[in-house]
């Protein structure tokens, strides 16, 4: 399978990066293609709300900025990796804006051919509380009601968090992310 991951973090070399990487790692080790995407820093801007994407002759969203390179590795991926550090309880800034500019593909798997319709969708993520009591529970009802409405199957989220433990230390976070990967 190809495995587009969309990572929004800013630290190339934080918490997240390495628990990703460990899941990227497993994948390969099944076989998977994988491709990481660092959206942070790439030009990006947010969805201007404009509609101009779902006009009759539009061709896909009017900006023209780095988030075609990004839509064109989404329309070609069989799993979706978003990569976050948890901010507030949600995706970081970044991701967020990439997530928002999937509105200029088709989506509605009830009346169109959603462009995410048979995808897989997984969440990585790492935060400052454990991930026992991070709360993160809003945000997988979030993503897990957008892969309903687009036709994606969600599989739900690999995470640890830090609670004030590195990551390197967390030898059981690192192999059950890497397992996960492995078990695409
Ligand atoms: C702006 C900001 C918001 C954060 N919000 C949360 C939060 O809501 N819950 C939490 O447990 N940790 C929160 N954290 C902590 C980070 O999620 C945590 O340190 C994470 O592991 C950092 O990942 P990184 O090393 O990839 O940047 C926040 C950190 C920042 C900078």
């Amino acid at each position: 399978m190809n495995i587009c991951a969309l990572f929004g973090g800013p630290h190339k070399k934080g918490n997240t990066a390495a628990l990703l990487e460990k899941v990227l790692d497993g994948a390969r080790s099944a076989g998977h293609e994988t491709r990481r995407i660092d959206v942070t820093g790439m030009d990006i801007r947010p969805c201007k709300g404009c509609m101009g994407c779902k006009k009759p002759k539009a061709e896909g969203c009017v900006q023209r900025d780095d988030m075609g390179q990004v839509l064109d590795a989404v329309k070609s991926a069989d799993v979706l990796i978003l990569a976050s550090p948890m901010y507030w309880w949600n995706l970081a800034g970044p991701l967020k804006n990439v997530v928002d500019r999937f509105f200029s593909l088709p989506f509605n798997a009830k009346v169109e051919q959603s462009a995410f319709a048979g995808k897989k969708l997984m969440l990585v993520m790492t935060s400052g509380q454990p991930a026992v009591s991070d709360g993160r529970e809003g945000l997988e009802l979030i993503l897990a009601k957008m892969c309903e409405f687009t036709g994606m199957t969600w599989l739900g989220t690999v995470t640890t968090g830090t609670g004030g433990t590195p990551l390197a230390e967390q030898s059981d976070a690192l192999k059950a992310a890497r397992d996960a990967g492995a078990t695409l």
